[in-house]
């Protein structure tokens, strides 16, 4: 197996240009002063930037709702920004990747005005249209309470067209070979800007055949000739789905022989560790880990906390998502569309630095790479008096100055949050960076230590068993190498007894501290670890350069 597939133990960092540093001081990040912050992302160990989407767009869901695919948004800079960005991104060694958002456009496109305008338009064929209401308009909501349907009628055309999201996000008709067509030369054209590669936005309804006649015939084909075209294009870009599906349907985005996409995102087992935080119990974390095992070598999951949207609860059943909202969002207005939370990770441990690192210390040594969020290295809050989910979306905040850092304008795209334990003042990057023992410098070091394990990406994975069903296992194989891992998810210290799983396991090498653990006679391993206490051990010793063995 070649090992340079670089996604599978890459550090993702997430982010939104537009919140992360604004340089001309007029309220809104741009590339410029992305770019500029390049030298802090790479010194924190980032390898990959995700950016949300940059295009054109009238910013009705925070810029999912493009106007042109080609395009950079003129308060974010230019392409010529845009490729000095990528330029200097790669002399700092980090890979970008984009949001490919294809599943809809916004209805200020210019394709959809085109289709409205003129039934017999090439254009109108690339929606989706029905004469009359469909008899399912009222189901399939994306988010309800807030969208009322998913055919809305257009006067002007005369029919209702689908939108599976907000009404003014008109679905794209991906059985149009034109669309397919048009969708590869949007991704080849990001690959000649410097991108390596993509993360594909709801995927599962990108590849439904179209939303009148058949919404459960998805169209696999698709994602292999996306995958074809990408690889011709560009060897090692990657597509990286969203697509948050049952467990048995994973395969299928992922494809049989690793032919489809090469990452997804694991929503299932996201919500079964935030299950875990919130009652200690790790027996459905195990399990969900277990069900979402991958058994092709150029497949990875993508392990997140935390993300853009809000804490989706939807695959863990009524009472497991009530305890979730029990401890970490009671409130109702810290809830959305019935199954969610709009919550930022430190504000829901209460700012609780030991379930923090429990949280970021779990996402680091899951089975798969793991893609941070950007403002969790320094335990950034929420602003629940903005609407939906830009409570979690505020601007990055970097030092003591007006802003936060982030801008000198009177008034910045959305507000930064100012007051309380979470405020700029309180929190920032720049106190953080001096202390040694702030959350970034704590996340800086649990950084460098992943990367001096690069079993967890590669390697095979097993759970131990342990004395407590409130500690959680894992140990990783690869190449003669070994890595075993501990969290304990309960407020209590627990001692907790386990095999390490082989004869050289008689001796865990503590990665992160001192404190080596020796087996007894019959091999057992007796660690005391501390409510939610975490270890990371090298398996027979420190050093896996020595051991690697081709
Ligand atoms: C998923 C994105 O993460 C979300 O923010 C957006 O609203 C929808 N896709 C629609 O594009």
């Amino acid at each position: 197996m070649i090992d340079d597939l670089w996604y599978k133990n890459a550090i993702i960092y997430c982010l939104d240009v537009k919140t992360f540093m604004d340089s001309n001081g007029d309220g809104v990040g741009d590339f410029e002063g992305l770019t500029r912050r390049l030298g802090y992302l790479a010194g924190i160990g980032v390898d990959a930037i995700w950016l949300l989407p940059f295009h054109p767009s009238p910013m009705r869901d925070n810029g999912y709702d493009i106007t042109d695919f080609y395009g950079i948004h003129p308060s974010l800079g230019s392409l010529g920004d845009f490729v000095d960005f990528t330029h200097e991104a790669k002399k700092h060694g980090i890979r970008v990747l984009m949001d490919l958002v294809v599943n809809h456009t916004s209805d200020q496109h210019p394709w959809f005005k085109a289709a409205v305008k003129d039934e017999r338009s090439k254009y109108r064929d690339w929606y989706l249209w029905s004469k009359t209401k469909p008899k399912d308009a009222h189901q399939g909501m994306v988010f309800p309470g807030v969208q009322e349907s998913t055919w809305t009628r257009h006067p002007k055309a005369q029919a209702y067209y689908f939108h599976r999201f907000y009404k003014f996000q008109p679905d794209l008709n991906i059985s149009n070979p034109d669309v397919q067509t048009e969708i590869q030369r949007i991704v080849g054209f990001w690959l000649e800007l410097g991108v390596s590669g993509f993360r594909m936005d709801a995927v599962p309804f990108v590849i439904q055949r179209d939303g009148v006649r058949d919404l459960h015939a998805e169209q696999f084909r698709l994602l292999k000739n996306l995958r074809t075209f990408l690889q011709w294009r560009a060897g090692d870009a990657i597509l990286l789905a969203e697509a948050n599906v049952e467990p048995k349907r994973n395969f299928e985005y992922f494809g049989k022989d690793g032919e489809r996409m090469h990452m997804m995102f694991n929503f299932f087992v996201n919500q079964h560790a935030f299950y875990a935080l919130a009652t200690s119990d790790v027996r459905p974390l195990t399990r969900a880990l277990e069900r979402t095992r991958i058994h092709h070598a150029t497949s990875q999951w993508a392990h997140f906390m935390r993300n853009n949207d809000e804490l989706d609860l939807g695959r863990l059943d009524e009472a497991q998502r009530q305890r979730v909202f029990q401890e970490f969002g009671p409130e109702p207005r810290m809830q959305v569309y019935g199954r969610g939370l709009r919550r930022r990770l430190s504000p829901m441990f209460e700012g609780d630095r030991r379930r923090q690192e429990l949280a970021y210390s779990l996402m680091f040594t899951l089975p798969g790479t793991p893609v941070m969020r950007y403002g969790d290295e320094i335990g950034m809050g929420e602003d629940l008096s903005l609407k939906e989910r830009s409570a979690v979306r505020t601007p990055m905040q970097w030092s003591t100055e007006a802003n936060a850092g982030f801008s000198t304008a009177k008034k910045t795209v959305l507000p930064v949050i100012s007051d309380g334990p979470f405020g700029y003042p309180r929190l920032n990057v720049a106190d953080q960076r001096r202390d040694p023992n702030s959350l970034l410098n704590w996340t800086e070091r649990l950084i460098r230590a992943r990367k001096e394990c690069p079993e967890i990406g590669w390697g095979e994975w097993r759970v131990l068993e342990t004395s407590s069903p409130h500690v959680l296992a894992l140990r990783y194989d690869w190449r003669n190498n070994g890595v075993v891992f501990l969290h304990n998810f309960d407020p209590k210290g627990h001692l907790v007894t386990f095999g390490a799983g082989s004869s050289e396991g008689a001796m865990l090498a503590n990665i992160l501290s001192g404190e080596h653990s020796h087996a007894d006679g019959r091999g057992q391993h007796r660690v005391e670890l501390e409510g939610y206490g975490y270890r990371w051990f090298r398996v027979g010793g420190l050093d896996y350069i020595l051991k690697r063995s081709r």
